[in-house]
């Protein structure tokens, strides 16, 4: 049984270190474990080109069209039964490099294409995808802090396991945390966090969240986007629209249960988000030979150039 860090962090830093607390626990308890400073690695932005959500869809396997270490790093998680990501806080969210690999994992690791194009491949007589990308897996997020600032940080780290439908077996973060190598407190909930993935990744399919329980009761999240005027609001990780109610003292999260199914993380919200750009990508298909939209494209290109990087 393997568990893989993840540290974003500074060399050798808080990140560095809490994940290594964590590792050394997970250690103690039989894992064998592998540590990834991710910043040694090369991991390019996603440029947007969509060639891998097209790749899935044609059945060509995964592609993607940035040359560099991220293949590499999403088998290393592909191959971990359980993944513990230690990221420093950014903006009370997650660090700018903890993004490139969110956006990066986004719609070409995406569960429901992934199996989408395993039997797209299989229905062509190809072998079908290697089975490692469709287990499941669990994985646990922590958030450092210098300060604290960290609002958003739990739903923006979450949405790392909302593309491959990993389970979050635990999701915390630690303010004020300089000096968290002095911090007993913290260390010993680090080692709890290494013990709860450590029993889940032994038992990846009826493994659970392990958290406090959060507003909203389909995913744990507590961001929530609230239409402005109204008290309708959407859960900012899982996806699901509702309202916010206090029950028992506390703010919960209503939806409709016959909507539960539209949720992000499960196979038949992804589907319904699949079907709802297969049929907006098929309207725009033809838009390049469009008179009038060649027309616009032109008159806006026109407008301005823009400036050329400095450096490059
Ligand atoms: C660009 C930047 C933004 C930061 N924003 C926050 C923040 O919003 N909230 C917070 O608690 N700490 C913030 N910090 C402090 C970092 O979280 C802290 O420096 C980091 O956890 C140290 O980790 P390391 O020792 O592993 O590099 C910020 C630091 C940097 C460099």
């Amino acid at each position: 049984m393997k568990i893989l860090g993840l540290s974003f962090g500074t060399r050798n830093g808080n990140n560095d270190t809490m994940c290594r607390v964590a590792l050394e626990e997970a250690q103690k308890l039989g894992a064998e474990i592998e540590f990834i400073h991710v910043f040694d690695w090369d991991i390019k932005y996603c440029s947007g080109c969509v060639a891998c959500s097209r790749g899935l869809v044609m059945g060509k396997g995964m592609i993607c069209s940035q040359k560099d270490d991220y293949a590499a790093l999403f088998d290393k998680m592909a191959e971990a039964d359980g993944v513990l990501v230690v990221d420093p806080i950014y903006e009370s969210g997650g660090s700018g490099l903890f993004h490139v690999v969110c956006d990066r994992m986004g719609p070409g690791h995406d569960l429901g294409m992934l199996f989408m194009a395993d039997a797209k491949l299989k229905e062509q007589g190809k072998e079908g995808l290697d089975p490692k990308y469709l287990r499941k897996k669990a994985i646990s997020f922590v958030g450092i802090g210098g300060s604290d600032w960290a609002c958003r940080v739990e739903t923006d780290h979450a949405m790392l396991a909302m593309s491959p439908s990993w389970t979050v077996i635990d999701n915390d973060w630690f303010s004020w945390s300089k000096d968290v190598i002095m911090q007993d407190d913290k260390i010993e909930r680090m080692k709890q966090i290494a013990r709860n993935l450590v029993e889940a990744a032994k038992d990846v399919d009826n493994a659970k969240w392990q958290g406090k329980e959060g507003a909203c009761p389909h995913c744990q999240g507590n961001n929530f986007y609230i239409f402005p005027g109204t008290t309708h609001c959407v859960c900012e990780l899982c996806g699901l629209e509702g309202t916010l109610e206090v029950v028992n003292g506390a703010f919960k999260f209503k939806f409709d249960p016959a909507d539960e199914h539209k949720a992000h993380d499960t196979i038949s919200g992804k589907k319904l988000h699949g079907d709802d750009i297969f049929r907006n990508e098929g309207r725009l298909m033809n838009l390049n030979k469009d008179p009038e939209f060649k027309a616009r494209k032109m008159h806006y290109t026109a407008v301005c150039a823009p400036t050329p990087s400095p450096s490059k």
